[in-house]
């Protein structure tokens, strides 16, 4: 029943959707670290909704950091950060038996906690605790930028529709960063956002893939077997909602290259070493190279859709339909995109962390 994540930097995440506050405990941070609200107050701006593109359900996101900061910096000691929730409307979940949407975790979650659990709004499988994890990710990544570590992530493909790939990497990050819907080409962007729209219309929702970029991550980072940078990478995208899928580099696509192709050959460069292409995303070993670390995610359409689909009534156990209510967001990719940014740093300080000692991230 854990809700933890990360070994020398964790973070706990507690809440529910319409209970009065989600937030998150990051323990193992250093002592040290600039806390910028500005900073996380944008990060959640990119997560929040917006228009015809998302749910009505909009929260003003007034997080509150009530522990492990003095005077503007982290003082090593556990941080949490709260935000409440101010916009719910819990009798659209009013429940006279139970009916699992399709695709939702109510089904699994009733299996888990045998009728317990908090189903309002999804409880806490809910989208909205991705809002304390981005709080949390955005002092994390604030605090890496400070290493000259960069994280950014666009909608490489939306309902069909793709973007351009990264081309000059940081100057594509610094981009992203301003960017509320985080595509690069500004057509492709405007055609996915018209997508949405259209399949909100018609009371359906769509998914895509997310594509994330990190750059300066010493090379030599990452642990052997288990705890590979790969593996903790993974492990932290697929707590993500709505996450069905992750590879690095090109990897599903490129299987078919024969390995002379598919090899990353070494080069010196301005007394470095690089790899003079990047099928395998930076990583070779479990262990960053030193070269970008590139992954992308798979994120399915919403489930929650207004169209009747089958289901069955728990309490009767028999077959029946379902036709959702609530407010939903008819994709949820664009929001995603700044939850992949938060974990990924979160991973990122912790194996920094573990490798260089807690102070590492500190100023
Ligand atoms: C930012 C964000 C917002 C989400 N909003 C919704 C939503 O409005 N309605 C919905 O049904 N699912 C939404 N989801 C997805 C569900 O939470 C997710 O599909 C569900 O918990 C089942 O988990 P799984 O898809 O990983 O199996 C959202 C996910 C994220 C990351």
């Amino acid at each position: 029943m854990k809700n933890t994540f990360g070994n020398s930097v964790s973070l706990t995440l507690f809440g529910e959707s319409h209970g009065e506050y989600t937030g998150a405990v990051i323990d193992g941070l250093a002592p040290g670290i600039t806390v910028d609200e500005k900073y996380i107050a944008n990060r959640l701006s990119l997560r929040r909704p917006s228009g015809k593109t998302g749910t009505k359900r909009i929260e003003k996101d007034n997080f509150r950091i009530i522990s492990g900061v003095f005077r503007g910096k982290t003082t090593g000691t556990p941080l949490c950060v709260i935000i409440p929730n101010e916009n719910v409307k819990s009798e659209d979940y009013a429940r006279e038996s139970i009916i699992p949407r399709p695709g939702h975790a109510d089904y699994t979650a009733n299996c888990k906690y045998h009728g317990f659990e908090d189903y309002r709004g999804s409880g806490h499988f809910s989208g909205r605790l991705t809002a304390p994890l981005v709080a949390a990710g955005a002092i994390m990544q604030y605090a890496l930028e400070n290493k000259g570590i960069y994280i950014g992530t666009h909608i490489a493909r939306c309902a069909k529709i793709n973007d351009r790939p990264f081309k000059n990497i940081n100057e594509d990050i610094k981009t992203l960063g301003k960017k509320k819907f985080a595509v690069l080409d500004e057509a492709k962007s405007k055609k996915m956002q018209e997508a949405i729209i259209l399949a909100a219309k018609d009371g359906d929702s769509v998914g895509g893939i997310l594509e994330t970029a990190v750059t300066g991550i010493p090379a030599g980072t990452g642990e052997p077997w288990f705890d590979t940078m790969e593996s903790m990478l993974s492990h932290a995208l697929f707590s993500i909602p709505a996450v069905k899928g992750v590879q690095f580099g090109n990897a599903f696509k490129n299987v078919d290259l024969p390995g002379s192709k598919y090899n990353d050959e070494f080069a010196v460069s301005a007394g470095s070493i690089i790899t003079r292409t990047n099928h395998n995303g930076g990583i070779n070993g479990g262990i960053t190279n030193g070269m970008p670390v590139i992954f992308s995610c798979a994120v399915k359409p919403t489930p929650s859709i207004f169209k009747q689909q089958n289901s069955v009534d728990l309490t009767e156990m028999e077959n029946t339909v379902i036709q959702t209510s609530g407010r939903h967001d008819p994709a949820v990719i664009h929001r995603a995109r700044a939850v992949v940014d938060a974990v990924t740093a979160l991973v990122i300080c912790d194996m920094l962390a573990l490798r260089y000692g807690t102070d590492f991230l500190g100023e």
